[in-house]
């Protein structure tokens, strides 16, 4: 696909197929594009983790109680984590390799769209309670110094999304030296 084709489809879709299961190939495609991201001083901070157990995606849709029930649709779920010992920019190069695994599901002709974990509460009214994160770190095996960033929600997606709505832009960009 071209990729001026990918940035157009891109949207994000949380209805899938939830007969179609990703291809091995496929994921194995998605992994190592968000694993060439950039990365700050090339740290490589950037950790993920794979789940495709149908009762594990369940329970991470419980991971918070408001943008994240529909994770129980989902034949996959990529979580996109950074080690916080390995760069002080953990946040910012998982950010960039999620942006990218989500580009690479358009190109693979799949849907994602990212749930966002870090510094997330579990319940929207419980703001000192549990973290979404340390829900993920209780139920998920997540290596020691890892920070879950986002779930990437990804498959087949169960419609045609409609393309980016147009928008007038021209006030987020300012042109210096004209
Ligand atoms: C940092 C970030 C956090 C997001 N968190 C959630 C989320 O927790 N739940 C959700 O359903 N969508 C989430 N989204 C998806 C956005 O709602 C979506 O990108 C936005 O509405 C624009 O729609 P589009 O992606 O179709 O262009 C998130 C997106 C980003 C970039």
């Amino acid at each position: 696909m071209e990729f001026k084709e990918v940035i157009a489809r891109r949207r994000s879709v949380r209805k899938f197929d939830t007969a179609r299961m990703v291809e091995g190939d496929k994921i194995e495609r998605l992994l190592a594009a968000a694993l060439a991201a950039p990365s700050s001083r090339n740290s490589r901070s950037t950790r993920l983790a794979v789940v495709d157990d149908r009762a594990t995606i369940d329970r991470m849709a419980a991971m918070r109680d408001y943008g994240a029930a529909f994770l129980t649709g989902a034949p996959l779920a990529i979580v996109v984590a950074g080690d916080r010992t390995a760069s002080d920019l953990w946040e910012v190069n998982a950010s960039i390799a999620a942006t990218i695994l989500q580009l690479t599901a358009v190109d693979e002709g799949l849907a994602s769209c990212w749930v966002h974990v870090a510094g997330r509460p579990r319940l929207k009214d419980d703001p000192e309670g549990e973290t979404a994160a340390d829900y993920l770190r209780g139920l998920l095996p997540l290596g020691e110094g890892w920070e879950p960033l986002c779930v990437v929600a990804l498959g087949y997606s169960d419609y045609v999304p409609k393309p980016l709505p147009e928008a007038d832009d021209t006030a987020r960009v300012v042109w210096a030296g004209r």
